[in-house]
């Protein structure tokens, strides 16, 4: 949900922040804005549309302020529109400001804010902010240098709701000043720079040394100096984090989109995330977690509690938890979980999935959890996003930055991540034969050329999608862990093709949704476990027998004749078969969303990282 940038430095901050946004704009594109400290005040620039419509502005070339703050805008209050565009400004022009995130309350201050004379130009929430920093500025009569900050701190702690902002003034050309509570927002620092972003990604061509920030910690910066503050303004010590990913995983490197090329990624991806967390002649290693047999046997459930993809990851966790380690899961959808009174105490393990670790809904159910007496972990691929900072323990991905709104490496090692961690959970409980742990190590370090074959399938897969391109409907069949599969399937088919597709247990469709099958329409099948591939053979052939294209992804020996197209995966062990099936089944919605001409990495009203409710 929008990005924001920002850079105090010696260089020119417009191309700098321009090239930000591009980056950050599959956080949100529907609108994009800039301001700068020039000479004669501040710049403030902004239109509808995507970042290349505001690099196109009149003006736009001439700034010449080494001090700016961007925004690229997902719409939440107020239709897109270049009023509604960020940064916005105080009445007098003296504040930019730009927001992530939603201010809760921002009527009653409206409301306060017009009571006492000031005029509101935009629909949105954020236009308080910048009028709220003026009013408590103008009310100080202290002329010290924390004037700025404090009008700042009041301004912020008058706000409900979530929000990651930055701050320039007029009246401080060397100073930007910058705050977050439960939006993201990281500074990049070097030697006489200082780069924002609402991720790393962004601005990981500038530097690797990061500072990482917590809820409501204030930061002065100037361009060598960057002082943090907590909510009473004391100053406090912060260390900056070396980030390891390399600057060229954020870039497309010759692929025509991002999610083809991490589609493609998805052998290195496994390969980091498998790590050094297997060996053959060891126990599984997860230094990070502290779980003893004791405190394992003692709890009741987990919970695995997550969004979209991530929740999908979740599901093939549940298998591999319930399975190895005979502990009952129950696995979440994070909206849904934060509000229905969920049965938790201190005999609950409630863990966490999230690639970003900003989505909302994640982190609030977090939080409940942390507030009745679970013990909490999160799994994320975004080293000090919020999640891991929030949650009791956390273990990461590592699959490398993901810049295209679809998840796909991400999901991938997310799976493979929780099944490590059931193999974990099951070598200390010592209630799963060693051999057979062992197999299922094996298998899982064989993922990485498997998944390299599994990629042939590229071809086909085109030409498949040129003949489904313009269907309205699609549905996704499979029963036990490929029904997940399906899930997901159906998920990325959607989202990035727009679709409509439905995703059912297999033998689930007599009892209804088999209504919905007519002659020619696709039906896309997993089938990769050998205990229910003759039962889902059958649910097949019932909707072939209405007429039914169907295309079928396995790794298991069919008649092949009775399917239109058969898509053959290497055999692997059934817990982590979903890293290799859903791969046909992410190029699938790749090629039909190129097929329809439409925008791959940036699919309509999607963002990246969901961070409102
Ligand atoms: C779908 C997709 C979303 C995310 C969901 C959770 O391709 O990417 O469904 O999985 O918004 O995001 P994270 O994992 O960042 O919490």
């Amino acid at each position: 949900m929008c990005g924001i940038v920002g850079y105090i430095g010696t260089k020119k901050a417009c191309p700098i922040l321009l090239a930000g946004l591009s980056r950050l704009e599959y956080r949100g594109y529907d609108s994009a804005g800039i301001s700068t400290i020039e000479k004669n005040g501040l710049s403030l620039m902004k239109d509808k549309g995507r970042v290349k419509n505001l690099s196109n502005l009149d003006g736009i070339d001439n700034l010449e302020g080494t001090i700016g703050i961007a925004h690229t805008r997902w719409a939440t209050h107020g239709k897109p529109s270049k009023e509604n565009s960020h940064p916005h400004q105080d009445n007098s022009q003296t504040f930019s400001v730009v927001h992530n995130g939603i201010i809760e309350n921002y009527n009653e201050i409206r409301k306060f804010l017009t009571d006492s004379g000031y005029n509101f130009y935009s629909q949105t929430d954020t236009e308080v902010i910048p009028n709220l920093i003026h009013f408590y500025f103008s009310k100080d009569t202290v002329n010290d240098e924390l004037k700025f900050l404090r009008a700042v701190k009041n301004a912020c702690l008058d706000l409900k709701g979530s929000f990651a902002i930055e701050v320039i003034s007029k009246l401080y050309p060397e100073n930007m000043i910058v705050v977050r509570q439960d939006s993201p927002l990281v500074i990049g620092t070097c030697e006489n720079e200082k780069y924002l972003s609402s991720d790393i990604p962004a601005i990981l061509s500038y530097t690797r040394d990061f500072y990482l920030l917590n809820d409501l910690e204030f930061v002065v910066l100037t361009k060598n100096s960057a002082k943090f503050y907590d909510i009473n303004l004391k100053l406090i010590k912060k260390e900056t984090q070396n980030i390891e990913w390399n600057a060229s995983s954020a870039e497309k490197d010759g692929y025509d989109d991002f999610m083809l090329k991490e589609i493609y990624e998805q052998p290195i991806a496994i390969r980091e995330t498998i790590g050094s967390k297997i060996s053959m002649d060891n126990k599984c290693e997860f230094d990070e977690l502290p779980f003893t047999k004791e405190y394992l046997k003692s709890l009741n459930r987990i919970y695995i509690v997550a969004c979209g993809t991530a929740m999908h990851a979740g599901l093939s966790g549940k298998n591999a938890i319930e399975k190895l380690c005979k502990i009952p899961v129950e696995v979440d959808i994070a909206s849904e979980f934060r509000y229905r009174n969920p049965i938790i105490d201190k005999k609950t393990l409630c863990i966490f999935i999230s690639q970003s670790g900003e989505t909302a809904d994640t982190i609030a159910a977090l939080k409940l959890s942390k507030e009745k007496g679970a013990k909490t972990l999160a799994i994320s691929n975004v080293i000090g996003s919020s999640i891991t900072r929030e949650a009791d323990y956390c273990i990461y991905t590592h699959a490398g930055p993901e810049i295209a709104v679809a998840s796909t490496k991400a999901y991938t090692s997310q799976v493979l991540l929780i099944n490590i961690l059931a193999i974990y959970f099951a070598e200390i409980l010592e209630n799963c034969e060693t051999k057979y742990l062992n197999k299922l190590k094996n298998d899982i370090l064989a993922l990485p050329k498997k998944i390299e074959e599994t990629l042939k399938c590229n071809d086909t897969i085109k030409d498949f999608s040129k003949k489904i391109y313009q269907e309205k409907d699609v549905f996704f069949l499979g029963r036990g862990i490929d029904e997940t599969v399906a899930r997901e399937a159906s998920l990325k088919l959607k989202e990035i093709s727009y679709i409509h597709s439905d995703s059912y247990p297999a033998g689930e469709l007599k009892h209804g949704p088999i209504a919905l099958i007519e002659n020619g329409i696709t039906v896309i099948s997993i089938l990769t476990d050998n205990n229910l591939v003759k039962k889902t053979v059958s649910n097949i052939q019932e909707v072939i027998t209405r007429g039914a294209k169907t295309l079928v992804i396995t790794n298991q020996e069919l008649d092949k004749n009775m399917f239109d197209i058969v898509i053959d995966i290497p055999e692997t062990n059934c817990f982590i078969s979903p890293i290799l099936s859903v791969i046909p089944l992410q190029l699938l919605a790749y090629y039909i969303s190129k097929e329809k001409g439409l925008d791959v990495d940036k699919p309509r009203n999607l963002a990246k990282s969901v961070t409102v409710e």
